[in-house]
């Protein structure tokens, strides 16, 4: 298990004008609100096979997360609207996966969640971010280019990277 810095919740305005609220996960106290959220996930949206469609999966996947990641999640009137979630590697790296539900894509949401997740990995001291991608995924692309990130293996998948030192 990683070393945690604290992070702090904040209240963003997304392009809507709506305020979201952005905490930190706790996988005991959020487990099934986290499950209910992919529930309601339009699939349409899935990345290289995520998040898993039916309901053993995804709470296997989740499960996996909560154990072995650290991750924050972006709350709507009690209902979760993001989840971002770093799992650490071997190399004093993370890995990077985020999922904004549909509802509340295209909103700012994501690069709020990603600058937030930036700045308390560089705190945690570790050296990279990584994250693999659909090549196609044009706008979570660009999202991560515009935040620094390159591209390093361009493959079918591409592999993303931002150096934090
Ligand atoms: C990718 C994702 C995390 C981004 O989060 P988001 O809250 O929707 O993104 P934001 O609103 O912060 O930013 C979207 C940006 O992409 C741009 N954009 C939107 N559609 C685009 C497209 N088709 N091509 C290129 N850029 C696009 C927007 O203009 C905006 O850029 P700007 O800030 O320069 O104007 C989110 O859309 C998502 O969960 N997508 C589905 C799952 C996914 O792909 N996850 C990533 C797995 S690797």
């Amino acid at each position: 298990m990683l070393k945690i810095p604290n992070f702090n919740s904040v209240i963003v305005k997304d392009r809507k004008g709506e305020e979201i609220l952005i905490r930190k996960y706790d996988h005991l106290r959020d487990r099934d609100k986290l499950i209910e959220m992919y529930v309601n996930y339009d699939p349409q949206f899935r990345c290289l096979g995520l998040p898993p469609i039916n309901l053993e999966a995804i709470k296997g996947w989740i499960d996996y997360l909560g154990e072995n990641g650290f991750a924050i999640i972006a709350e709507k009137d009690g209902k979760f609207v993001g989840h971002l979630v770093i799992v650490p590697t071997e190399k004093n790296e993370v890995d990077l996966t985020i999922f904004v539900h549909q509802y509340y894509q295209n909103r700012g949401l994501g690069q709020e969640m990603m600058k937030l997740i930036i700045e308390f990995c560089k705190k945690a001291g570790f050296d990279a971010i990584t994250l693999v991608t659909e090549r196609t995924n044009a706008r979570a692309i660009h999202v991560y280019k515009k935040l620094g990130f390159e591209i390093v293996a361009p493959y079918y998948e591409y592999d993303m990277r931002l150096p934090l030192r």
